[in-house]
């Protein structure tokens, strides 16, 4: 009995030893963890609980069947973060580069299916050399079975994908399907074709983090969602988001305890706004002001900066922040704020997330890189997603909100529960210089009277209370107690009930 109980520890030593001692050095030589050490610091320590650790490859080719590691180059299984239940897998750069083979696949779907029948999220940390090329079609097909989870688990369990070494080829696909990619800057990079390929097609010379390292997708395309400076950062932020949501799309975002008193009165938000309309602030002060304990979890930081997105609590409770930043473009809506908060809004709406939006917009950014990028069907999409969002929905209005962006910002139209205005605010259909321009065109040669006119203009418009007068605009409120009043209203709407009529699914603008 001894030596079988022995033979399972040797098995299982050499089967945590991965690619063995000489690959694993050289996988810290690069800076990296390996997979185990990884999936060790995300979850809470000896949580984790291992699945087929003993699968092994089934091809022969390339005389193939002389290597067989088991595990296969992905470590699989579920554990805890701060208590609650994930699903994990890391991919072993040390065994055959983290190649992914039909069991490799395997094993991960194997997870996906646990967290989908058990809600809880995926987190998939990948670091590998794309399909296996000794198992050729095999190993593409395998890809197409993880896509398919990726597709069906969407808006069920959240999912996580961390780039911590290559992703290459179509190999993107699956964290492009994920909820959310982070990536470590200088050791990981995710392009569909490499420098390579794309020096012989397009002739561009191009270099591997040029082309999709983590400052390219964090701060160009987009595709990810936040850049960490090595593997122990990124690992700590990923718990830190897993925080702030549900396990699956029927539970509630977890309450945490918070030591911040909800009536707390901040009176430097009553000299926030300047008194020249021209002169921008800084909205992430008002969001961490609001924010229990300061605590502010930002994604998509570095891309499209005029508009912020981001997690916070209230009482405890989380809440996802939308913000115009008027200190980038003057909080312009562009195609890239508004792709950026679209899909933000829908990850709230999917996992039951209550939105607070922050509103200082002077409208679309005019142009016809704009027109020609397709601002009107990128635009449509934010407007679609508050639109469509059944989850509380409470809107603060600071400044200005001209024209469609007025509606597309969470407003009343758009089933918004609460839409408070600081005095300070402004609903118009333009600013006041814009619309005397276009009503007064035959008095633009007379500079006082067109003062005068901008001025009974800005008398007229320039408040909330027209909107207040009408019912838009639910209260207005004081600045200092912003807090206090957004926390009841989100309160006050725990048992919000509504929903969309029914249909197979909506046809968002894409
Ligand atoms: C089998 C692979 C592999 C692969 C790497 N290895 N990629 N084995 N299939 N795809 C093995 C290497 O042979 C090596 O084995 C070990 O992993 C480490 O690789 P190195 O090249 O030594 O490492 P490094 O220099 O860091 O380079 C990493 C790399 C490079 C850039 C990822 O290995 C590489 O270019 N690999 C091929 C990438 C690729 O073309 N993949 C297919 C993409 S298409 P030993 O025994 O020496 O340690 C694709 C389609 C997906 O993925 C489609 C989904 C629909």
């Amino acid at each position: 009995m001894k030596d079988i109980l022995q033979q399972l520890e040797d098995r299982r030593a050499t089967a945590r030893l991965g690619g063995g001692q000489r690959r694993i050095d050289a996988q810290h030589a690069k800076g990296k963890l390996t997979a185990r050490e990884r999936i060790e610091l995300l979850l809470d320590e000896g949580s984790f609980e291992e699945f087929d650790m003993f699968v092994a490859h089934r091809c022969t080719d390339f005389g193939m069947e002389a290597d067989r590691p088991a595990g296969d180059g992905v470590v699989t299984g579920w554990g805890t973060v701060n208590g609650r239940m994930v699903y994990v897998f890391a991919q072993d750069f040390t065994v055959m580069g983290g190649s992914v083979s039909e069991t490799h696949a395997a094993k991960i779907c194997k997870i996906m299916d646990m967290a989908l029948q058990n809600g809880a999220p995926v987190i998939g940390m990948n670091d590998s050399g794309g399909a296996r090329i000794q198992e050729g079609v095999a190993s593409l097909a395998a890809y197409g079975e993880v896509f398919q989870r990726n597709i069906l688990a969407s808006g069920v369990v959240p999912q996580i994908s961390l780039i911590m070494g290559p992703c290459a080829g179509g190999a993107v696909y699956s964290p492009a399907m994920t909820d959310f990619i982070f990536m470590v800057k200088d050791s990981s990079y995710m392009f569909v074709t490499g420098p390579d390929v794309v020096k012989t097609v397009t002739n561009e010379q191009v270099t591997a983090e040029e082309l999709g390292g983590a400052s390219t997708h964090t701060r160009k395309s987009s595709v990810a969602d936040g850049a960490f400076e090595n593997d122990v950062e990124a690992l700590a932020e990923t718990r830190r988001l897993i925080d702030f949501l549900p396990l699956n799309n029927r539970e509630k975002a977890p309450v945490r305890p918070f030591f911040d008193d909800p009536a707390r009165i901040e009176p430097s938000l009553d000299t926030l706004v300047p008194d020249n309309p021209n002169q921008p602030y800084d909205m992430k002060e008002l969001i961490l002001k609001l924010a229990d304990e300061a605590d502010f979890f930002e994604i998509q930081r570095d891309f499209a900066a005029n508009i912020i997105t981001g997690f916070i609590r209230l009482e405890g409770q989380s809440i996802g922040v939308v913000a115009n930043q008027p200190m980038v473009l003057a909080g312009c809506l562009d195609i890239d704020a508004s792709r950026k908060a679209a899909r933000f809004v829908r990850f709230c709406d999917a996992f039951e997330i209550p939105i607070l939006t922050l509103v200082d917009v002077p409208g679309f950014l005019p142009g016809t890189s704009q027109e020609y990028g397709g601002v009107i069907k990128h635009g449509a999409k934010l407007l679609f997603a508050y639109g469509e969002a059944t989850v509380p929905k409470v809107t603060v209005l600071t400044r200005k909100t001209y024209g469609g962006a007025y509606v597309v910002m969470s407003s009343k139209h758009l089933r918004g529960d609460f839409n408070y205005a600081w005095p300070t605010a402004e609903v118009a259909v333009m600013g006041a210089k814009g619309a005397v321009e276009i009503l007064y065109r035959s008095e633009l040669g007379d500079k006082e009277k067109i003062a005068g006119r901008v001025k009974d203009y800005e008398d007229r418009f320039a408040n909330p209370f027209v909107a207040a007068e009408k019912g838009f605009i639910d209260e207005v409120i004081m600045p200092h107690s912003t807090r206090r009043r957004v926390a009841r209203a989100f309160a006050s709407l725990r048992s919000k009930k509504l929903t969309n009529p029914w249909k197979k699914h909506d046809n968002i603008p894409l």
